[in-house]
């Protein structure tokens, strides 16, 4: 069977490709620390009532012998609870824990101007854990399409030195 030189040549560059396809995934979650979300965590997304979702917000929890935080946000069309409208606030310099969920469509939450950015799904908990150095407002974002006012939806984290940090800052 003859196979034209061009047609060789075309073949040859779809297997390139797949291969670089294939790289870009491997050399994604391998190199850049990409997480694949919400892995084995899932949650009723019609009973959040039910849950700690339940009472959005900041957790003081004692971890490994550490103190360390865990905040708790709902995204729904179109707000972050907390986050719109009152900051979620957060000590400087700990180990801070976001778990994010969905009770109505899929949402984003980025964090503008760091790398923190997740896709929050109906049925799933987004996870992620990180340090913010210093103190400094951020803004959040939804990043994916969710409806008419998908574009006004946003919020704020104001990060405090810890001594700033009190207890009322808490869920109660
Ligand atoms: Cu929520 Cu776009």
């Amino acid at each position: 069977m003859h196979i034209h030189k061009f047609e060789r040549f075309w073949i040859g560059l779809s297997f390139v490709l797949i291969a670089g396809f294939i790289a870009t995934v491997v050399i994604g979650f391998t190199t850049f620390d990409l997480k694949v979300i919400g892995k084995n965590k899932t949650i009723d997304p019609t009973k959040l009532a039910e849950t700690t979702f339940a009472k959005p917000g900041v957790r003081k929890v004692e971890r490994n012998g550490n103190t360390e935080y865990d905040v708790y946000v709902v995204a729904r069309q179109f707000l972050f609870q907390p986050g719109t409208g009152n900051p979620i606030t957060i000590p400087a310099n700990e180990r801070i824990t976001f778990h994010i969920t969905s009770p109505d469509v899929i949402h984003g939450f980025e964090v503008v101007g760091t790398n923190l950015n997740t896709m929050v799904i109906p049925g799933e908990i987004a996870k992620f854990t990180t340090i913010f150095p210093e103190p400094k407002t951020y803004g959040i974002l939804c990043n994916e399409y969710c409806g008419a006012a998908h574009h006004a939806m946003e919020g704020k984290i104001e990060v405090v030195p810890k001594s700033q940090f009190n207890e009322s800052m808490l869920v109660q």
